[in-house]
């Protein structure tokens, strides 16, 4: 959603800042604006749509000066107009401000600053903020800022530029994401690492309730009480080309292709010497010793690698596990407890309703323990333990990298714990570790074995519906590849687990139906094949998703996709893979516009 970039530097600060706003595209936007402080002056360009809208303003109305501000607007409060788009000026001018996130109070606000007799131009929750700093500025920008933010309720980040100070922007987070960079002889703010990752790799992650004050040589970090806060200087590992295509047509296609080497990442730190190490091991198995139930909670893709986690972990841990939309979690009545382990899970660890969640849980007494990508993020933060899924930047709003580092880590996880609660004997949790050690490979035979999808893809991207039909981890991932599949291509898609599609949905198959079969647990194999046979008397093509050393299904289906074998409670990282090919592939032939796909945004910061 909304991204934030702030810059304070020796040149020209609108490169930096549309530069920035280019990295942040992949939050999801639909309009965009730059406001820069040229000695004391206030200038700003905005526009609706995307950024090569506002590019042409840029280019025949040139923004000077070395300090701004910029902003990509996913339109909640208002329609995506130039007059809606940040940043917002206060009415005296001294003030430019671009904020992320959500005002809750902002109608009672802003009929207390229409009666002081404020005029609002915009349908914004944003434009209180800056009316605010406006009413409560006395010559100090600090004061003013403190003053406001001790007003607001809701989440938000903020950058801020006054006129009375050239050379200064300002920010606050509060509930939103929004980081510092420390540059030479320039800094930066901004909602993630990749508007700042081509200036500098050091950078201070902001606490919620922080406020930074950036110079081209100085930053300075305060509290809410205005307190100067010392901070860590965080070094970021990956370097700017993992944020960037690398010769590939799409982000979707680049993140797809890397994951023998994420989900590398995510594995091989954690596996010394034939054990699985995980952080914070001790505390962690004590948080899991006397555990009744397993709660696990996300959202969209997230959930489904939550859905692998949950069958891993029964079969392994013998443990009862729920898993729980997190939009959902609070309006249901979750037993959950001190004897209940939390498991959330979010690739941006800002998921509003994940937060929201995971709040939940640990009110009612859990602890929880987080799956999360973003480092330093909001979930990370909140969380009692974190295992990082190590995936790097994610950029394609639709996932891929991030859901199948999510299901590696749930596969460590799962072993783990079976180990500590001693459900697995010594021989059968070596030959796991095993098992999981060979996962970077497999994904990758999964990728070499399937160079047939784009064909595929082409022959039935005019089907107006698919189905995908599994049982246990193979439904839960058709789910996933269901999801994929709609996300991308906006063709219809449902998942089904195999066993109930005659109990209603197979009313739908019909001539040309197209149903993709997952059937790679062998042991569930024979009851998904009688499936299969159902459909196909109804007239639907069958695309067959099966292991590479299963000759039978070639008299079963109409096409076949093949992965390697490998034990099939791992099954899912490498079934997933050509599905998402699959799924990128179509929409390619439908023309659609992948890495950005239409309503959505990458992080959903609001509820
Ligand atoms: C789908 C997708 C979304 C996210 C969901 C949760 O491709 O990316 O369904 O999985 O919005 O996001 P995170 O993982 O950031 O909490």
């Amino acid at each position: 959603m909304c991204g934030i970039v702030g810059f304070s530097g020796k040149e020209k600060a609108v490169d930096a800042i549309y530069t920035g706003l280019k990295h942040l595209e992949y939050r999801g936007y639909d309009s965009a604006g730059i406001a820069v402080n040229n000695n004391g002056s206030l200038r700003m360009l905005k526009a609706s749509g995307n950024l090569e809208n506002l590019k042409q303003k840029l280019d025949n109305d040139k923004l000077e000066g070395p300090c701004g501000i910029g902003h990509t607007r996913w339109a909640t409060h208002g329609a995506p107009t130039d007059v809606n788009a940040h940043p917002h000026l206060s009415s005296d001018g001294k003030f430019a401000i671009v904020h992320n996130g959500i005002i809750e109070n902002y109608l009672e606000l802003k009929e207390e600053l229409i009666k002081e007799g404020y005029k609002f131009l915009s349908e914004t929750d944003t434009e209180v903020i800056v009316h605010l700093l406006e009413h409560y500025y006395k010559g100090d920008v600090k004061e003013a800022f403190l003053k406001t933010v001790s007003r607001l309720e809701g989440s938000y980040a903020i950058g801020v530029i006054c006129s009375d100070n050239p050379g200064v922007a300002y920010a606050a987070k509060y509930f939103a994401p929004l980081i510092v960079g420390i540059g030479d002889g320039e800094n930066l703010f901004a909602s993630d690492v990749t508007a700042i990752i081509g200036h500098t790799k050091n950078v201070i992650y902001l606490e919620d309730g922080e406020f930074a004050e950036i110079s081209k040589d100085k930053v300075t970090i305060y509290d809410f009480k205005g307190n100067e806060v010392k901070k860590e200087i965080s070094k970021v590992e990956w370097d700017v080309e993992s944020a960037e295509k690398g010769g590939y047509e799409h982000f979707m296609l680049k993140e797809i292709m890397e994951q023998p080497k994420a989900i590398k990442s995510a594995i091989e730190p954690r596996i010394k010497n034939g054990r699985i190490v995980l952080e914070n091991e001790e505390e962690l198995a004590s948080a899991c010793k006397n555990i009744e139930r397993i709660v696990i909670s996300a959202c969209g893709s997230a959930f489904h690698a939550g859905y692998v986690g949950r069958y891993i972990i029964e079969e392994l841990c013998k443990k009862s596990v729920k898993i729980e939309y997190a939009s959902e979690l609070r309006y249901s009545s979750p037993v959950i407890n001190e004897k209940a382990l939390t498991i959330v899970v979010s690739q941006s660890g800002e998921t509003a309703d994940t937060i929201a969640a995971l709040k939940e849980c640990k009110a009612r007494g859990s602890k929880v323990l987080a799956i999360v990508n973003v480092v330093g993020s909001t979930i990370a933060k909140l969380a009692d333990f974190v295992l990082y899924t190590y995936a790097g930047p994610e950029i394609a709003v639709a996932t891929t990298k991030g859901y199948t580092t999510q299901v590696a880590v749930f596969d460590l996880f799962a072993v783990w714990l079976a180990d500590k609660l001693k459900t697995i004997d010594e021989k059968i949790y070596n030959n796991l570790v095993d098992d999981i050690m060979q996962l970077p490979e497999r994904i990758q035979r999964s990728i070499d074995l399937n160079p047939n999808v784009e064909k595929l893809a082409r022959k039935y991207y005019k089907n107006d519906v698919v189905f995908f039909i599994g049982r246990n981890l193979d439904y839960a991932v058709g789910l996933e590849a269901s999801l994929k599949l709609k996300e991308i291509s906006y063709l219809h898609s449902e998942a089904y687990a195999a066993g109930e599609l005659k109990h209603g949905t197979i009313a739908l198959i019909e001539d040309g139906s197209l149903v993709v079969a997952l059937a790679c647990r062998e042991d569930l194999y024979a009851k998904t094949m009688s499936n299969v046979k159902e459909v196909k008397a109804r007239g639907a093509n069958v695309v067959a998703v099966t292991d590479e050393d299963n000759k039978d299904i070639f008299t079963e289906a109409s096409d076949v996709i093949l992965i390697p074998k490998i034990n099939s409670l791992f099954v899912a990282a490498c079934e997933v893979v050509p599905l998402q090919l699959f799924s990128y592939y179509i929409a390619k032939e439908r023309g659609c516009d992948i890495d950005k796909p239409k309503n959505l945004a990458k992080s959903v910061t609001v509820e």
